[in-house]
C-alpha cells in the first residue's frame, strides 16, 4: 500500500493492559495522524475506534468484549464507522473475534498495529474485513514513524516478547520471541524525544534484563543501554522495566550508582515465595536466592524502592504455599505490590501440560484479600518512616481528587502530594513529607 495517500478522519483508542500497550496505542495514533487522521478524547467523536487488547488474564479479554458491546450501538448510527481490535488478544484470538463481535472492521496483531493506518484505506476501498496476525515480519514499529506526541514522560520499547516459557503466562504466546532494537537506534529515539521535550524517559521489556543477548555482532547488555541513554543531554530521568529474578546481573547496582539520573526504582516480580510453586511456574530462582538479590540491590542503593507482582492460587498453592508467598511480601517490604489471582490461560505451558487449576475461587480471593490487606500495612508503615524525608517531585499537574494540590513522584516513582496554587506539571521541586497514606505521600513545598 502506498504510504504517501492520505485519509481524513478522527480516531479514538481505548487501551487495555501492560505500559507497552500504552505506548503502543501512542504508536498507532502516531501513524494514523501521519496519514492525516486525528486522536479524539471521546469515542463518540471518532471515525475509526480502537481498542489495544491483554490477555494475561480472563477478566482482561472480557473488558475488551464489553467496550466492543458497547460501541456497537455508535456503528448502527454510523454504518461507516471503523472499529479494529489491536494487540495481545487480537493476536491470539485472530478471526475468532469476527465471530464474537461480527462488526469489527480489523482484527491486527502484536507485530502490526503500527499498519493501521494502511488497513482503514484497505477497508474503507473494499469494504472488506481485514486480519493481520502472521509471524512473518519483525515488530518494525518505532522505525516506521516520522513523529509522535512528546509528553513529559515518554516510553522507549528497548525489545519486544519474551524467552521465558513461565507456565502461567500467555505473553511469549501473544507477543512472539523476545527480539531486542539496536542500542544505537534507541540512543538516537532518545535523543529525538528528549530534543523535542520529554524530560523522563522509562525504557520497556517485558524481560528487560536480557536485553542485547542475541544481537550481532556483538552482544549488548542492560547495563550498556542504560550508561548510552544516560548520556543524553538534557535527560533528567532514566527508568526501566520489568526486571526477571533469573536475568538480573548485579553489575546493573553498579548503574545505580554511577549514573545521577537513573531512578532508584526496581520492579522485580517474584510471583510467589513458594520454591514448589517458583518450580511448577519455571521461574529458575527460589525463595533464597530472591532474598539475595533483593539484599544486594539495598546493599548497593540503600533508597531504592522496590516493587513486585504477586500471583496467588497457581495450580497446586497449599496453605503453606501461600504463608512463604505472605513471609517474602513481609521481608522485602514492597513500596508497591501488585496482585492477582491465577487466571488459567489457553496457549500456556500450565494449559498445555495439564497442570490443573485447582485452588478454588473462594479460597483465591480469601488469599489475595489477606495478602492484600497485610501488604497495605506494612506500605503504610513504610511510608510513614519516609515523613521528614525531602524529594526532588516530578511534577504532573493538579490532583484529580483535590484540584488544591500538585501531584507528582519522587525518584522511588511514589505519587508525592503538595500544597500549590501553581501547576507544576513538568517541573521539578522539592517537598518535606508530613503524613503518608499505603499508596501515597503528603507534604509541603521547600
Ligand atoms: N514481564 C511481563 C509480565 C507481563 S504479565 C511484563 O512486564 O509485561 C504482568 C503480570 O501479570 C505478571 O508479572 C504476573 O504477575 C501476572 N500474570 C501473568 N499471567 C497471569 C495469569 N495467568 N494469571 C494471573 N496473573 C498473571
Ligand atoms: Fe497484556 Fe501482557 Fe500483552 Fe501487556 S504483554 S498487553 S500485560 S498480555
Ligand atoms: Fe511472562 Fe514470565 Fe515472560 S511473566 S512475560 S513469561 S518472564
Amino acid at each position: 500500500m502506498d504510504r504517501t495517500a492520505t485519509a481524513t478522519g478522527t480516531a479514538f483508542v481505548y487501551t487495555i493492559g501492560c505500559q507497552m500497550n500504552e505506548l503502543d496505542s501512542e504508536l498507532a495514533l502516531g501513524a494514523l495522524s501521519d496519514s492525516g487522521i486525528t486522536a479524539v478524547s471521546r469515542p463518540a467523536d471518532a471515525d475509526v475506534l480502537l481498542v489495544n487488547t491483554c490477555s494475561v488474564r480472563e477478566k482482561a479479554e472480557e473488558k475488551a468484549y464489553s467496550w466492543l458491546g458497547r460501541m456497537k450501538a455508535l456503528k448502527r448510527s454510523n454504518p461507516d464507522l471503523i472499529i479494529g481490535v489491536l494487540g495481545c488478544m487480537a493476536q491470539k484470538e485472530g478471526k475468532l473475534i469476527f465471530r464474537r463481535a461480527p462488526y469489527v472492521d480489523i482484527v491486527a496483531g502484536t507485530a502490526h498495529f503500527t499498519r493501521i493506518d494502511d488497513y482503514v484505506r484497505q477497508v474503507r476501498a473494499t469494504g472488506k474485513r481485514v486480519l493481520a496476525i502472521g509471524r512473518d515480519e519483525e515488530v518494525q514499529t518505532e522505525k516506521r514513524l516520522k513523529a509522535r506526541e512528546t509528553p513529559q514522560s515518554s516510553y522507549v520499547a528497548v525489545m519486544r516478547g519474551c524467552d521465558h516459557h513461565c507456565t502461567y503466562c500467555v505473553v511469549p504466546n501473544t507477543r512472539g520471541a523476545e527480539q531486542s532494537r539496536e542500542l544505537e537506534e534507541i540512543v538516537e529515539e532518545c535523543r529525538i524525544l528528549v530534543g523535542e521535550g520529554t524530560q523522563e524517559i522509562t525504557l520497556l521489556g517485558q524481560n528487560i534484563d536480557s536485553y542485547g543477548k542475541r544481537l550481532r555482532p556483538r552482544r549488548r547488555t542492560l547495563a550498556e543501554l542504560l550508561y548510552a541513554v544516560a548520556d543524553v543531554p538534557g535527560l533528567k530521568r532514566l527508568r526501566f522495566v520489568t526486571s526477571h529474578p533469573s536475568d538480573l546481573k548485579p553489575e546493573l547496582f553498579q548503574a545505580f550508582r554511577d549514573l545521577p539520573n537513573l531512578m532508584p526504582y526496581l520492579h522485580f516480580p517474584a510471583q510467589s515465595g513458594s520454591d514448589e510453586v517458583l518450580k511448577r511456574m519455571r521461574r529458575g530462582y527460589t525463595h533464597a536466592r530472591y532474598m539475595e538479590l533483593v539484599a544486594a540491590a539495598r546493599e548497593a542503593v540503600p533508597e531504592i524502592g522496590l516493587a513486585g507482582d504477586t500471583i496467588v492460587g497457581f495450580c497446586g498453592e497449599t496453605e503453606e504455599d501461600f504463608e512463604r508467598t505472605l513471609e517474602l511480601h513481609e521481608k522485602t517490604r514492597y513500596q508497591a505490590s501488585y496482585i492477582f489471582m491465577y487466571s488459567e490461560r489457553d496457549y500456556t505451558p500450565a494449559k498445555d501440560q495439564g497442570l490443573k487449576d485447582d485452588v478454588p475461587l473462594e479460597v483465591k480471593k480469601r488469599r489475595i484479600n489477606k495478602l492484600m490487606q497485610l501488604q497495605r500495612e506494612w506500605s503504610l508503615a513504610e511510608n510513614q518512616r519516609k515523613i521528614g524525608k525531602v524529594y526532588e517531585v516530578f511534577g504532573e499537574g493538579p490532583s484529580r481528587k483535590d484540584s488544591r494540590k500538585q501531584e507528582g513522584r519522587n525518584p522511588q516513582h511514589q505519587v508525592v502530594l503538595a500544597e500549590s496554587g501553581r501547576d507544576l506539571s513538568g517541573q521539578f521541586y522539592k517537598v518535606e513529607i508530613t503524613s503518608a497514606t499505603d499508596a501515597a505521600l503528603y507534604g509541603k513545598l521547600v
